[in-house]
């Protein structure tokens, strides 16, 4: 049995920035109520012409992923790419990236879903391959254009401020010291749910064709997404809190041992809820939602990237990914760094 190790991180957010009041020019809202209900002062939109798109952004991150696990592109025996917004209905975006980075060997590429729990699902996935000793080195990328498919009039205010657009990527591979690199990773899902948070279109059960038949005024537009908030709001608290100490209670851990913990980055009501729940100090929780909204898939990549490029984890550091979002879906991982 093999335990795998993050060797090298990459984010890539595209350049045009959309502030708050940006957003209010094109819907009832307004900077106050986007700082006091989610602590979001801006994020990253993709502008048309830009080149940038889901896969594109996830290839950018990866590039730097790669170079900084001083890899090569061919190394590369497995890609993960985790998104609930790909360019294309099918095939995902994980082929896309092997062809974008020219990767000259035929990799398999694996498409993970699980939307905002897409990045701790899409590093589980990964471990175990790494565990068993079947790949060596996994190209794991979280990447989102959400902009591409929000409403932004008025009846989508309370999703469309929320979401931005960005990728991160991380290169695991196998180490070569036992006890450092991912301890355990721990997944959930609670499908009973699965309205509270969705897009019902396109899909086969909301065809674009039969959408518009069936909604000549476009009153309920399925293919914008939906979220029940505050209900979201309610088991997110309780589902993060639940996976951490889950993830730390299997390898023997205390709340005390954390030294990083980057939350997916929902919300940072929900982020300072759960430190206050858990005693966490400041320095102890990463936090990056004011300048890049929720990237769902790429937040905890954009985030862990931004925390080890700052210096704020260091080598021996407990290191504790969690997240939360539609399905429900819920997960943690617990690292040494
Ligand atoms: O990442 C995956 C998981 N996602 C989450 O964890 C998100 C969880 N939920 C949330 O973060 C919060 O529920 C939101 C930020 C989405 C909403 O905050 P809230 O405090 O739950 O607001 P609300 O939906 O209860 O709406 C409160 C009021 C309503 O007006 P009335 O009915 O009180 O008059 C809304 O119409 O705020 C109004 N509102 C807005 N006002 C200005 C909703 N959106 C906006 C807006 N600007 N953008």
């Amino acid at each position: 049995m093999y335990q795998s190790k993050i060797a090298g991180l990459g984010s890539y957010v595209p350049e045009n920035v959309v502030t708050n009041d940006d957003l209010s020019k094109l819907m009832d809202t307004n900077d106050a109520w986007i700082q006091e209900r989610t602590g979001i002062k801006e994020r990253r939109h993709i502008k048309k012409g830009d080149g940038n798109s889901t896969s594109v952004m996830g290839f950018k991150a990866a590039k730097i992923a790669i170079e900084r696990a001083k890899i090569s592109k061919d190394d590369i025996d497995l890609i993960v790419f985790a998104t609930l917004s790909p360019d294309l209905y099918f095939p995902g975006c994980g082929v896309m990236v092997q062809e974008l980075l020219g990767i000259n060997n035929t990799c398999p590429a694996i498409d993970v879903r699980d939307q905002c729990s897409g990045f701790v699902y899409a590093i589980s996935v990964a471990d175990q391959f790494i565990k068993t000793g079947m790949y060596k080195n996994v190209l794991v990328i979280g990447s989102e254009n959400h902009s591409g498919g929000l409403d932004f009039s008025d009846r989508g205010r309370s999703i469309s401020v929320i979401f931005g657009d960005g990728a991160g990527a991380a290169v695991l591979t196998r180490s070569n010291h036992i006890g450092q690199g991912i301890l355990s990773t721990h997944l959930h899902s609670e499908g009973k749910h699965v309205m509270e948070l969705s897009q019902k279109g396109p899909s086969t059960e909301y065809w674009v064709p039969q959408i518009i038949a069936d909604n000549p005024q476009g009153d309920d537009i399925p293919y914008y997404p939906y979220m029940n908030g505050p209900f979201v709001f309610k088991h997110a608290i309780t589902r993060f809190t639940e996976v951490i100490l889950e993830g730390l209670k299997a390898n023997g851990l205390e709340i005390d041992d954390i030294n990083m913990l980057i939350p997916h980055q929902a919300n940072l009501r929900i982020s300072q809820f759960i430190q206050q729940k858990l005693k966490l100090s400041d320095d102890q929780v990463f936090n990056n939602i004011q300048k890049y909204g929720n990237t769902t898939a790429a937040s905890i990549p954009i985030a862990l990237t931004e925390a080890w490029e700052q210096g704020k984890i260091k080598d021996g550091d407990t290191v504790v990914l969690a997240a939360f979002g539609s399905g429900f879906t819920w997960g943690s991982v617990i690292m040494e760094w």
